[in-house]
């Protein structure tokens, strides 16, 4: 992938370009998106990765898991996605069951996720059980960026969306699985609500960037869900997550204003409709 044009348009982030970053002391912004127009705003706003994450089952498709989003909705959403991007890393979610069976059946999901969709990268969730898939997926030229921690795909496993790896044996074995994530070839890692001392200890370990989200300053980068960052979800209030708007009030005044000027007859006016 060119980073330098040579014409008026930004130079593309690349993975290389968030590695580099992690070396510089630079940290790197990352933000979900699932559809075009999203995508469009959060790309020249400036960041640097965006990740079309399978939260879409939560915030776009209304779903209460990860578990239901298929290969098929999230290459749907990605494609959305890349055609609104001009400079951004844009990161593909592969989501549950399109990646445990087996390392031929995840090299084909990632595959179509990179043909079809045109992501530049996916993301897995998990640890050990996963070495060889991941290895299988970047031996084909697919960048891969891992996840640890709270992995929602397995949330049946777990039972609960509480802060993971905060008893010793857990953290060991969160700093044993990134360090054979990055042995295995991945560009990054996420590190998904654990304690920060930890997400520390994994940063200064490996020498790929980690991306946290409830996983402390630390870390190489942060990442939060868009509808949350913008507050459109009021009910979500985890304490990690910092709302740099009301998006929320802003729409819901912006449809009871268009409500009552069609009920009161003063939308449209003449200069919002055709003459003959
Ligand atoms: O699906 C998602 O949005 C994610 C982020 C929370 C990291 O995996």
């Amino acid at each position: 992938m060119s980073t330098q044009t040579g014409s008026s348009k930004p130079a593309k982030i690349t993975t290389q370009t968030v590695v580099e970053m992690k070396h510089r002391g630079e940290k790197i912004s990352m933000l979900t998106a699932y559809d075009f127009t999203m995508a469009q705003i959060v790309d020249q706003a400036g960041i640097e990765i965006i990740l079309v994450g399978d939260s879409a089952s939560n915030v776009m498709a209304g779903h209460e898991t990860t578990v239901p989003m298929t290969l098929d909705h999230m290459i749907y959403h990605t494609s959305c996605v890349v055609r609104g991007v001009d400079r951004a890393l844009v990161i593909a979610d592969l989501p549950f069951m399109s990646y445990q069976v087996t390392p031929k059946e995840a090299l084909i999901s990632a595959g179509r996720m990179m043909k079809e969709a045109g992501a530049h990268a996916v993301k897995l969730e998990g640890g050990k059980p996963i070495i060889n898939t991941v290895k299988k997926i970047v031996d084909a030229g697919i960048p891969v960026m891992g996840h640890l921690g709270l992995t929602p795909q397995s949330i049946y496993k777990f039972g609960t969306y509480k802060v993971r790896a905060q008893e010793e044996e857990e953290a060991d074995s969160l700093i044993a699985d990134a360090k054979l994530l990055e042995e295995a070839g991945c560009f990054a890692i996420v590190l998904e609500k654990i304690p920060a001392k930890l997400a520390a200890i994994v940063t200064a370990e490996i020498s790929i960037p980690t991306i946290g989200i409830g996983a402390g300053v630390d870390c190489d980068g942060q990442v939060l869900v868009i509808h949350d960052m913008l507050g459109m979800n009021k009910g979500f209030n985890p304490r990690f997550l910092r709302r740099y708007a009301d998006i929320h009030s802003v729409m819901t005044g912006a449809i009871e204003q268009y409500i009552k000027d069609v009920k009161d007859k003063d939308f449209p006016n003449q200069d919002e409709q055709y003459g003959a």
